[in-house]
């Protein structure tokens, strides 16, 4: 289903470049259901990349320590369990137990200084902060 809302979720600045931070959302499905929604949203410079927490090939967030996204040298997302590497730009897995596949890609933009989800029907009763 469109949807054409766009739903801000935290300002640019609150993401340092080249860091990443997760959000706990929750989405409304087509059959008005609603799920916990677990994002990553990447800054790199004045670019933003979102991608739904999960890894691929085990289903879990990649974050075994709450924020820890990236791979030791900051270049590329990494689950914390088994080490998989992700393209930053395309979520595409380069290494690990789900090579080539990729990471689901949320849309975001940037409105007004504020990052902001759009596509999806979010539910927004619960807090979207990041969990730190
Ligand atoms: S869950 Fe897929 S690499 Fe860890």
């Amino acid at each position: 289903m469109e949807n054409d809302v766009a739903y801000a979720i935290c300002a640019m600045h609150d993401i340092p470049s080249q860091k990443a931070r997760g959000f706990h959302l929750l989405r409304v499905g087509e059959n008005g259901v609603v799920r916990p929604w677990p994002i990553i949203v990447v800054r790199w410079g004045r670019q933003v990349f979102g991608y739904v927490n999960r890894c691929p090939h085990d289903g879990v967030t990649l974050d075994w320590e709450r924020n820890q996204f990236l791979d030791p040298n900051g270049v590329r997302l990494m689950c914390g369990k088994h080490g998989a590497l992700f393209e930053l730009g395309t979520g595409y897995c380069v290494d690990g137990p789900c090579k080539g596949r990729e990471l689901e890609p949320v849309a975001l933009s940037v409105i007004d200084g504020d990052i902001c989800v759009t596509g999806v029907e979010l539910a927004e009763d619960e807090e979207t902060e990041s969990d730190d």
